[in-house]
């Protein structure tokens, strides 16, 4: 079974790491697949590329992970992929209204293309309840502490875009 796990990860956090590390287990392959959203209204922190590398490195040991990314529809990539199920975490209520919606309308999609995609929820594990990419760049941007949100290598990165080091060390 070839599954996906779509998402912005601007950056990725031990939170995805978590889901993916889990995701690993049951999927024969597992796709990680960073959004290229070339329009404009979704600033991110860090390219494509750059999420990219932050990924590889933090699933070194998994070898039936690989680092990708897509444009356009997911449905559309999931087909050119011969991917049929899509991974995503859900944290607390506040993420199923979207989530819900995100699913139905990929299944729906899909269905009008001869395409069968169902999305597969792993619930976070309680340490990542509060965790997001959005509150790691407002803490790093504050030189606050990320290191237990982040891989060392992903919070050097972090801070150098914020043109600055945590003051406690990494
Ligand atoms: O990490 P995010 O930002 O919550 O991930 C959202 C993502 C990338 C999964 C979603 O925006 C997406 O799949 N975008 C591609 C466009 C698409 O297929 N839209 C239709 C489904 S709503």
């Amino acid at each position: 079974m070839t599954c996906i796990y779509p998402g912005s990860f601007d950056p990725m956090t031990f939170g995805h790491l978590d889901i993916i590390n889990r995701a690993a287990k049951f999927c024969d392959t597992l796709i990680v697949a960073v959004l290229n959203n070339s329009s404009k209204t979704k600033a991110t922190l860090f390219s494509v590329v750059e999420r990219m590398e932050i990924l590889r490195e933090a699933t070194m040991h998994l070898p039936n992970v690989e680092i990708d990314s897509f444009a356009g529809l997911l449905v559309n990539y999931a087909q050119a992929r011969g991917a049929s199920v899509v991974i995503r975490g859900l944290r607390a209520v506040t993420d199923f209204e979207y989530e819900f919606q995100m699913a139905l309308t990929n299944r729906t999609l899909g269905e009008g293309q001869g395409v069968r995609l169902e999305t597969l929820f792993i619930p976070t594990s309680t340490e990542f309840l509060y965790l997001s990419s959005g509150i790691v760049k407002e803490i790093a941007a504050h030189k606050g502490d990320i290191s237990n949100m982040v891989p060392p290598h992903a919070a050097k990165k972090i801070y150098k875009k914020f043109d600055g080091t945590y003051q406690g060390g990494i």
